[in-house]
């Protein structure tokens, strides 16, 4: 039994805000201009309304300008298209988030394929998936980049680590996986067809969780001083819970991320550092 530090995902983006705060004052200085982000928002989905909100609170916060488009759940494909293609024609946004899912009628794909590769603040272009997987520069998906930074400011090692990463979708999954490898992690990526995950999770000494259901991980499943990177939600009696059995691992693994509370506000974090760094690219003229 050991003691178990627990990551507090909104202090540790508060602190980051405070620095990113210190530098959009100097790019103001630099370039005579605030790095601008537009999200893009169809439908009423009411997570995904309150994480747009979130988004735009943390933008106001360190003096990025922000703007939200909101379109209706009926908004027609072609139409998407049409916004998304006069937000890349504008030379005064320098960044652009569709925020997902869309409607059903909508194809995600045409959706990401048409942002300008230069303000894909969310890296989910086939390009910069490619380039990430080729140790190339991208524009980094925010919740991995900010499970990332998570470890790396707590000093938690990753090099020679065996990561466990529970989940394969684009969003998450997949680029958390390679960002693992990129630091490397022996990285397994398991999913629903997986067989006899505990097998696997018991030899992870760190496991990332992103699928979205409550208690997943038990006591059992998990080895002793491992560490823990919940990214999952689910909702259990009107409360948000994350994939992993907090109560009971806590004295058992050496970190836990809160959830809600932890990846979370540091998948916002990672959007603000995405919209300077496509102003500065931007602004540097730098060819993607
Ligand atoms: N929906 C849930 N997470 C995300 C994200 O990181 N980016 C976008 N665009 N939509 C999301």
């Amino acid at each position: 039994m050991g003691i178990t530090t627990v990551i507090d995902g909104k202090k540790l983006s508060e602190t980051i805000h405070q620095e990113l705060k210190e530098d959009i004052k100097n790019l103001q200085k630099k370039y005579n201009d605030t790095p601008h982000l537009v999200v893009v928002l169809v439908g009423d989905d009411p997570a995904s309304l309150s994480y747009v909100k979130y988004k735009k609170r943390a933008c106001d916060y360190v003096n990025i300008d922000s703007t939200m488009i909101r379109l209706p759940k009926h908004t027609k494909e072609e139409e998407l298209i049409k916004t998304i293609d006069k937000l890349n024609k504008d030379e005064t946004i320098n960044g652009i988030l569709v925020q997902l899912p869309l409607p059903e009628h909508i194809d995600r794909n045409i959706i990401i394929d048409r942002l300008q590769l230069n303000k894909d603040v969310d890296g989910l272009q086939p390009i910069h998936i490619a380039r990430l997987h080729t140790l190339r520069y991208a524009i980094l998906p925010c919740t991995p980049k900010g499970i990332i930074t998570i470890l790396k400011r707590n000093n938690i090692k990753i090099e020679g680590e065996h990561a466990v990463v529970i989940g394969r979708s684009n969003l998450v999954g997949k680029p958390i996986a390679q960002l693992l490898l990129k630091e490397n992690a022996t990285v397994t990526i398991t999913h629903r067809y997986t067989k006899d995950l505990a097998t696997i999770t018991k030899h992870a000494d760190i496991v990332v969780s992103a699928v979205g259901k409550a208690n997943l991980i038990t006591k059992d499943m998990v080895k002793e001083g491992a560490v823990c990177i919940d990214v999952g939600l689910d909702r259990v009696n009107n409360k948000l819970t994350g994939d992993f059995d907090f109560d009971n691992l806590l004295d058992h693994v050496s970190y836990i991320t809160k959830a809600p509370g932890g990846v979370g506000p540091m998948t916002i974090t990672s959007l603000l550092e995405n919209t300077i760094e496509c102003f500065i690219n931007q602004k540097e003229s730098r060819e993607l």
